[in-house]
């Protein structure tokens, strides 16, 4: 069964959603090197893979349904911030905003009995969940590590050593 126009719409506002976050995450990914840091760096790199992964996947599904794909414009991400304290504000804030987001598409699916929809955003919403609680948790760390610069590179060893997802 075909979309609904006005859900269409709004999988395509979704795909550029995710897309400005990778493009907001490649961006704080080149100021955490810059600023030498290079595991949080890394962190942002695949966070910024996970995120075009996230697009794709609203891509083929509106595809899938028989929609038309329409990529929107990308703002210029923020690329310059104070300390990573608050590069990972900016990322957490950047979620919820996505979160809100899923949560309209998903509140539209349901009035519109757009059945095929749920599954894909129920995988959204626990996704959301996890992503939130991730960042969250680096920012209380970081909080907690201050100024202390020895604890700043232990924080920056352990987040180098995120794998790419597998799905
Ligand atoms: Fe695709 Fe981080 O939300």
């Amino acid at each position: 069964m075909a979309m609904d126009a006005k859900l269409e719409a709004a999988y395509n506002a979704q795909i550029t959603m995710e897309y400005g976050s990778a493009y907001a995450y490649l961006a704080m990914g080149a100021w955490l090197e810059a600023e030498g840091l290079p595991g949080m760096a890394l962190w942002m790199r695949l966070q910024a893979d996970e995120e075009t992964e996230h697009a794709l996947k609203f891509y083929q599904f509106v595809l899938d349904r028989g929609g038309r794909v329409e990529l929107g414009a990308i703002d210029a991400p923020v690329a310059d911030f104070e300390r990573p304290l608050d590069v990972f504000r900016r990322s957490l804030q950047q979620e919820q905003a996505v979160t809100a987001s899923i949560n309209e598409l998903y509140a539209l699916a349901v009035q519109s009995n757009d059945f095929a929809s749920i599954p894909l955003l129920d995988w959204f919403v626990n996704e959301q969940v996890e992503e939130e609680a991730t960042v969250q948790q680096i920012i209380d760390d970081l909080e907690r590590a201050g100024d202390a610069g020895h604890t700043l590179l232990m924080l920056d060893r352990e987040l180098g050593a995120r794998q790419p997802e597998e799905d």
